[in-house]
């Protein structure tokens, strides 16, 4: 008899584990960078409480990413199992790397990553782009061995800016950062070029341009995955403020939340805050027809 209970305890601890560790449970695991405030911490708190995910929520400070989570779970107390902060700065390498190390001894693997940290429109051009657009390169370098070889999903949060960017952009440059086969060869030249003579570019639209050709790119590359940029539309938060816009962060998630929940027909895509396709060479409106182009 004891013998039969020591099996059946040995059955369901091993049960368990494999639950714990399985692709199953990893479809529901999403890293949000940059999830300590605004659009991010929104975002987090959607993913947990409406959704269903195991969030880990990333903030570069533990201060902040630590009153984040409290703060989300006062309001939402059901999360308390599938929330936790994760360090993690995505303009420093090292940063990343320990992370992902994170995650992959606690987790295995895991179903999605929303790049969502980013900066506004009062840095540097070689500040922008190392936080805006080597960013997310960073956070997706070190995480896509984590992701779930067949479901995993990547989210790129980029703006109407980069759109806006490529409408009046050189013809050149408009060329190849709308080119479905751009490489990150030609991108990263003119990033690496563009950092040390802006030659008068706005840093953020270019930078969000450049987000957009580089997803486009990896979804190119890694077609098993779903890959997507999108904007989360004019929202009241520290990078907009006194600039006019008054939705609040909760109104600038849906367009990712489509982007991990939907069922997209395509790839390497770039959507609108209404979650419908736009073109990247110029602004499509919300509520304007979705683009039905290549
Ligand atoms: N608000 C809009 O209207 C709008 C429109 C289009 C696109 N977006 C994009 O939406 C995303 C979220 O922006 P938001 O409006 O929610 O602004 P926000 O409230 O200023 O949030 C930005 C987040 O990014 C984090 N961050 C900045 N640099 C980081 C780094 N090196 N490592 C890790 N985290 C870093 C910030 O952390 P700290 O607290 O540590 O600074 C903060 O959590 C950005 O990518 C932004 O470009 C926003």
């Amino acid at each position: 008899m004891a013998k039969r209970i020591a099996l059946c305890c040995l059955f369901l601890v091993a049960c368990s584990w494999c639950s714990w560790r399985s692709p199953a449970m990893a479809l529901r695991r999403v890293l949000v960078t940059g999830g300590n405030k605004g659009i991010g911490r929104a975002l987090c708190r959607q993913l947990a409480a409406d959704h269903g995910f195991y969030v880990l929520l990333g903030s570069r400070d533990p201060g902040r990413g630590e009153e984040a989570v409290k703060s989300i779970l006062e309001k939402s107390p059901e999360c308390q199992d599938r929330l936790e902060f994760l360090p993690l700065d995505v303009a420093s390498d090292a940063s990343v790397k320990a992370a992902a190390e994170t995650v992959r001894e606690k987790f295995g693997t895991m179903y999605a990553i929303v790049n969502n940290a980013g900066v506004g429109f009062q840095n540097s051009m070689a500040d922008t782009l190392n936080i805006n657009t080597y960013g997310p390169k960073r956070v997706c370098d070190h995480f896509l061995p984590l992701l779930d070889p067949k479901e995993g999903r990547i989210v790129n949060t980029a703006s109407a800016s980069g759109p806006n960017y490529n409408a009046g952009a050189p013809a050149a440059e408009r060329e190849m950062l709308t080119n479905p086969d751009v490489t990150w060869e030609e991108l990263s030249a003119t990033m690496e070029k563009v950092s040390k003579d802006p030659g008068g570019r706005q840093p953020y639209g270019f930078s969000k341009a450049c987000l957009i050709a580089y997803t486009m790119m990896l979804a190119r590359e890694k077609p098993e995955l779903k890959i997507n940029a999108m904007t989360p539309g004019y929202i009241l938060t520290d990078i907009t403020r006194g600039m006019g816009a008054t939705k609040p962060p909760e109104e600038g998630t849906k367009a990712a939340i489509y982007c991990l929940t939907g069922d997209l027909k395509g790839n390497g895509w770039y959507y609108g805050s209404d979650a419908l396709r736009s073109p990247i060479d110029r602004y499509r409106a919300p509520g304007d027809p979705p683009y039905e182009g290549p």
